[in-house]
């Protein structure tokens, strides 16, 4: 496995594996794997000759109250686990490298950031978009794989690829729960014991709207209050969205009639958590 620390390298490493008509599978991280993690490279890694992780904390997708400073970082850990999950390349750029002084190119998507997350993050998918397009350039994959936990971030990436026509093959990998259904993320880390029991409330509501759904109720509204309630039941909880909507273009949905998005972000204590799950209703 190798390990390449600057854009130019990386370049270069790709290049040449393009020469020899390689090809590459790519999966961008802010690094502190998991399993989750894990699991988009061992779907990644029979699609492709090369599988390249990247791990970046990237700033501009943080805004100023946000956790950037106190991102969990174990390099050596993810460097383990990289090469265990059979990773042939880790691209481990510097900031200044990515962001070099004067850099001032932002991508800037219309619709899909201003829902779910948008609203409380408002300049994180700005952020995302930006980088992810350098890291296309650098790593020049031919398949990209993100997790389905992000997955306005995901509906985010398939839009831009589609609208700026980058030769790009985009995969969802799926979501990876504890075995008491907590959604896996680096930022379970931040949680005490007693957040980590709230931090169920999530999945757990998850399931109650699914079985509400699956027994027939269709509208949104009603399950949505029941959902509020069931979490502001745990403590140091509090809700920053729940939303019921087309799994496309993230519009909110009254009436479930057809396959929905359920997704939701809830701050347990300091840590803001998401998860999502998609629902049809009951013929
Ligand atoms: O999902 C993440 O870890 C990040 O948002 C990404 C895609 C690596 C961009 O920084």
């Amino acid at each position: 496995m190798e390990i390449l620390k600057t854009k130019n390298l990386m370049q270069q490493w790709s290049k040449a594996r393009k020469k020899k008509d390689k090809t590459i599978c790519f999966v961008p991280t802010m690094g502190y794997l998991h399993q989750g993690h894990i699991s988009l490279l061992e779907k990644g890694k029979p699609l492709c000759d090369e599988l390249v992780l990247s791990i970046f904390i990237n700033p501009t997708q943080f805004g100023p109250n946000e956790d950037l400073a106190a991102y969990p970082v174990d390099i050596e850990k993810d460097l383990f686990l990289a090469e265990a999950a059979g990773v042939t390349a880790v691209f481990l750029p510097q900031k200044e490298d990515i962001y070099p002084h004067n850099f001032q190119t932002k991508i800037f998507l219309d619709r899909l950031p201003s829902y779910l997350c948008g609203h409380s993050r408002p300049i994180h998918f700005g952020g995302v978009a930006t980088v992810v397009t350098k890291l296309f350039h650098i790593v020049m994959p031919d398949v990209a794989i993100f997790g389905k936990k992000d997955y306005q971030q995901l509906q985010i990436i398939r839009q831009m690829v589609c609208d700026l026509d980058f030769d790009i093959k985009i995969l969802g990998g799926e979501i990876v729960r504890e075995s008491d259904g907590l959604a896996m993320s680096s930022r379970n880390a931040y949680l005490t014991a007693d957040q980590r029991e709230s931090a169920l409330s999530l999945s757990r509501s998850i399931q109650m709207a699914a079985a509400a759904i699956a027994n027939g109720e269709k509208k949104s509204g009603v399950i949505q209050n029941q959902m509020e309630s069931f979490i502001k039941g745990y403590p140091h909880t509090r809700i920053d969205y729940i939303s019921f909507c087309d799994p496309h273009t993230l519009e909110s949905v009254d009436i479930i009639d057809r396959q929905i998005l359920l997704a939701l972000a809830v701050h347990v204590g300091k840590t803001r958590l998401i998860d999502n799950c998609l629902i049809a209703p009951s013929q």
